[in-house]
């Protein structure tokens, strides 16, 4: 049996030394427990941008308008809120019709209105456009507010750009339904 089966004497610290290092490795776990958490709730509180889809476009009366005056064009926009939790404050919905980057037609297209967390709604408008063209882009803009419970979320000033075809008849082309439009945030 070795005499000396103690620990070198650089292994043997003050208490107070080893007290110190006792109460930092605590503080350093509760630390990193507390950055974990932080990240967990930041991860579920953290709100998604709503999403725009195109469903419909049309300028029903393309061929029976003579004259340039005033058509009225007709769409349909799906907005969806991907958050669980979240609803969204929208203010005024505005749209605007491009073609060519020209504006051709705009105008207030919806009242303010509260998305609730997983809700859809349909953007139906109306414009008077000058003329039929054949590859146009709906814009809408609006300024939009998260509703998270936990604090106070800002304003932000959103636009949806969508772009598509139509055909000889003021209809939307098939292959444009239903495609997401772009979102800038
Ligand atoms: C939306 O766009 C129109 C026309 O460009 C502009 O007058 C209006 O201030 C915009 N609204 C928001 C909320 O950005």
């Amino acid at each position: 049996m070795p005499r000396n089966y103690r620990l070198p004497s650089y292994h043997r610290q003050s208490p107070a030394i080893r007290c110190l290092n006792f109460l930092c490795a605590v503080l350093l776990t509760l630390v990193l427990i507390a950055g974990i958490i932080l990240f967990v709730l930041w991860l579920s509180l953290r709100p998604h941008r709503p999403k725009f889809t195109l469903t419909d476009f049309s300028i029903p009366n393309v061929n029976r308008q003579s004259g340039a005056a005033n058509l009225p064009v007709k769409f349909a926009v799906n907005e969806h809120n991907p958050n669980q939790k979240i609803g969204i404050h929208f203010e005024a919905v505005y749209g605007s019709v491009y073609y060519d980057d020209e504006l051709i037609a705009s105008g207030p297209v919806m009242y303010p209105f509260y998305q609730p967390p997983k809700g859809d709604t349909l953007v139906q408008g109306e414009l008077a456009v000058g003329a039929g063209s054949v590859g146009l882009r709906l814009v809408l803009n609006s300024t939009v507010r998260f509703q998270v419970k936990v604090w106070d979320t800002k304003e932000h000033h959103m636009k949806a750009d969508c772009g598509f075809k139509i055909s000889g008849d003021g209809s939307l082309h098939q292959e444009d339904r239903n495609t997401p439009c772009t979102l800038y945030f």
